[in-house]
């Protein structure tokens, strides 16, 4: 019996002298059971534990290649139907309160059947589940996540191809922004098709 007792001792004091010991330094992280499941074995971009043995330097990342040119200074242009040419497809420089600003701004894509029907593709895609196949406010989505608007109603049957962009970017109220789901040649071209339904498809 007294043996057991010291036994336990022995191993409660093991076990104690132990966390001590894993836990002396803030900057040690003591025991990982799966290293990979902090560390990822994948090449981050952002976080990296070991030198890169393939990349010059030893960075993951690498220098953009040259000739590369930053997306907020993307420039195309893109002639108008009336013929006037619009510089800047990308209208990066607009920030989340800038939806009057942004709603000047024309659809730098022409309008074109094709541009129309991919708009409805993408539409399909990222919008309808909330928005209603006819943009009426009635997806499936809307019966649970309440406040879906009905394009062609008064309040929304003007709203302008920039105005729906900046939604799209930003967001708006109760939506939430769909930046990452589409790049912005998609959105204009979402922006075409809601168009459509805003004089009823
Ligand atoms: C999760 C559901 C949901 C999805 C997905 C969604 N929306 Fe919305 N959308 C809403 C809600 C809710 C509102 C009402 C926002 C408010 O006023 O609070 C709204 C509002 C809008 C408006 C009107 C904004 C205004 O000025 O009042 C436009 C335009 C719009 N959405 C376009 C889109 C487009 C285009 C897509 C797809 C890229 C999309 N939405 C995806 C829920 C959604």
């Amino acid at each position: 019996m007294k043996n057991t007792k010291s036994y336990i001792a022995i191993v409660f004091s093991l076990i104690a002298g132990l966390s001590l010991v894993s836990c002396n330094s803030h900057d040690d992280t003591g025991w990982e059971f799966a290293p990979n499941m902090y560390n990822s074995r994948a090449y981050e971009p952002l976080t990296q534990i070991n030198s890169n043995s393939i990349n010059p330097g030893g960075l993951n990342m690498r220098k953009p290649v040259a000739g590369t040119i930053a997306r907020r200074k993307f420039n195309t242009k893109f002639t108008q139907e009336d013929g006037s040419v619009v510089e800047d497809l990308m209208v990066y420089d607009f920030g989340k309160d800038d939806l009057a600003l942004a709603a000047n701004v024309k659809n730098p894509i022409p309008w074109s059947e094709q541009a129309e029907e991919e708009g409805k593709v993408l539409y399909e895609r990222n919008c309808m589940h909330c928005h209603g196949e006819k943009g009426a406010g009635d997806g499936k989505v809307a019966a649970k996540y309440k406040g879906v608007p009905n394009y062609s109603s008064d309040a929304l049957k003007n709203v302008s191809a920039g105005h729906i962009f900046h939604v799209i970017t930003f967001g708006k109220g109760r939506m939430w922004p769909h930046a990452a789901q589409v790049t912005p040649i998609e959105r204009w071209k979402i922006a075409h098709y809601v168009a459509r339904l805003q004089i009823g498809g």
